[in-house]
């Protein structure tokens, strides 16, 4: 888009910040080297984090794009700012998990790598002073955070990115573990929004197993950003 201008400050996430712009309908999201883990309690800036999970964000958008999912995505307009569309956002989050790791472990008390077959589902409700409770769609109905409809949708789209990334991981020699997406109306339509990046979900190596996303940092294994490089390189974001 042509003469997008950056306008006010709108919200400050724990690792990226929300700008008006000179068009009602468009934001513009700013990705920050900040990272965060286990509901903030622990926050870090690491080098160069920002600007590879925008890059990475806007290649995994456009080509879920190409696979005919809908989502706020519109351009990426620098190294560490991307132009999205401006969406009312559903206060919950959608997770889908094909290999247990992560708080469905100490949930079920499930050993960490066994298959999940067929994938599983779960919604959470977004605040950090909770905790992110896990919740259920009656849930969501009973307290307004999203219309039936919008959570059928939810959980439709969110599958349907899991059947188009497990390929693209699993090509690029990487195992699509779980991740969490968010989505909010545009105009009627729910689109998929916020940021799929090595931040919100768990990616590990096909053959060894390492883990190349943001556990590295919430396990204290180090190498954060040279690992999400790694994952990036491998699908060919960079
Ligand atoms: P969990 O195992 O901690 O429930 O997380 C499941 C996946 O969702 C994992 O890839 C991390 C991601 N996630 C976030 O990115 N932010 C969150 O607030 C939560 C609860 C999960």
């Amino acid at each position: 888009m042509k003469n997008i201008k950056k306008g006010e400050l709108i919200t400050t996430g724990k690792a990226k910040s929300l700008y008006e712009t000179n068009e009602d309908d468009f934001l513009i999201m700013h990705y920050r080297d900040d990272t965060s883990a286990f509901d903030g309690k622990k926050i870090e800036s690491l080098e160069g984090k920002g600007t590879i999970n925008n890059k990475f964000n806007a290649f995994i958008m456009e080509y879920l794009e190409s696979e005919s999912i809908s989502t706020h995505f519109v351009e990426l307009l620098n190294e560490t700012d991307s132009l999205v569309k401006r969406l009312d956002m559903a206060p919950v989050e959608c997770v889908v998990r094909n290999v247990a790791a992560g708080s469905i472990c100490k949930r079920l008390g499930l050993e960490e790598g066994i298959d999940i077959n067929p994938p599983t589902f779960e919604f959470f409700y977004k605040d950090d002073a909770l905790g992110d409770p896990m919740i259920n769609e009656y849930h969501i109905k009973s307290f307004g955070w999203a219309t039936e409809e919008q959570v059928k949708q939810m959980q439709i789209q969110t599958f349907e990115v899991n059947n188009a990334l497990k390929k693209l991981f699993s090509d690029a020699g990487m195992i699509l573990v779980d991740y969490k997406l968010e989505f909010g109306d545009y105009k009627g339509k729910l689109l998929l929004g916020d940021e799929f990046t090595p931040d919100g979900c768990r990616v590990w190596d096909e053959e060894t197993r390492e883990k190349l996303d943001k556990d590295r940092f919430r396990q204290g294994l180090g190498d954060v950003v040279e690992s999400y490089q790694i994952m990036a390189k491998r699908l060919g974001v960079i």
